[in-house]
């Protein structure tokens, strides 16, 4: 367990999968979380607050700058200041090339791409202004192997990581850390938007021949988002059941 006292985490996705795994999980670490979801994270918030911590639950959708400022302001005037960013909302498809539309392209990247611009947009200020700040972004496998099936997701996943970087680069001497964790296959709700074929033919290719657990990769958040990893920024950290170095 990584110490995350005091701490106040804003968490995107956080009304499901990993994202409800990780505020939890900040939750436990001593965090103040802020579940932020485009569904009703209430649940989420609820939860933690009878087992294990503080939360409050604001609905956002990461595509709309002005729901961002609304959320550092409900943020600010609750707990009075942001330490982590966590940008975990996104979506996925099964599709190739040739049949995806514009529209489905389109809203691949406004989700999973102008969501965590924007994310990164609303809290930096603040992180400059406390000299201190943590932000990880969630990619995936798909940005650094070709997986079958996820023409824009993969796209969209590459572009998280490249700007990642970009930002890590020009605020690492403000003394903020931008990293990315990118999951391999996770057992989340999201894999419903996969073929059964196709979660099966992942599996397989796994060498650790299973799944990933929700909680394996919050774990990875926590330890980015935590002190213990200071010196980390600008890096992109595959938790994938060994699928990237076989
Ligand atoms: N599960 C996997 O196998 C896997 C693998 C690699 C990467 N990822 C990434 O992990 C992240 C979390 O995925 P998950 O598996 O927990 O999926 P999930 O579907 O369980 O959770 C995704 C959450 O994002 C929210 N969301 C979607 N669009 C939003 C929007 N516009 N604004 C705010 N919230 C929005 C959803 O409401 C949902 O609660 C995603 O970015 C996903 O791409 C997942």
């Amino acid at each position: 367990m990584v110490d995350l006292t005091g701490k106040v985490a804003v968490i995107t996705g956080a009304g499901s999968g990993i994202g409800k795994e990780t505020a939890f999980t900040f939750a436990k670490q001593g965090a103040k979380v802020v579940c932020a979801d485009i569904k009703a994270s209430d649940e989420t918030a609820e939860e933690i607050k009878q087992c294990c911590g503080q939360a409050i639950s604001i609905p956002l959708d990461v595509t709309k700058w002005d729901q961002w400022t609304s959320l550092m302001g409900k943020t600010e005037s609750e707990f009075g200041k942001v330490d982590i960013l966590c940008n975990i909302a996104g979506i996925s498809e099964a599709t190739n090339i040739i049949d995806l539309t514009e529209e489905e392209f389109d809203r691949m990247m406004n989700v999973n791409v102008k969501g965590v611009f924007l994310g990164m947009k609303a809290v930096l200020p603040c992180m400059l202004e406390k000299g201190a700040g943590k932000i990880v972004n969630v990619a995936s496998l798909a940005a650094h192997v070709g997986l079958a099936g996820l023409p824009s997701y993969s796209a969209s996943k590459g572009a998280v990581v490249s700007m990642s970087r970009q930002v890590a680069m020009e605020y690492a001497k403000y003394n903020i850390q931008v990293n990315v964790v990118s999951p391999g296959i996770i057992a989340t709700p999201i894999l419903a938007n996969n073929t059964p074929e196709m979660t099966k033919a992942f599996t397989n290719a796994t060498p650790a021949g299973r799944l990933g657990k929700p909680i394996e990769i919050a774990n990875m958040i926590a330890f980015l988002s935590s002190e213990d990893s200071n010196f980390t920024t600008g890096q992109a950290i595959l938790v994938d059941g060994g699928w990237s170095q076989q």
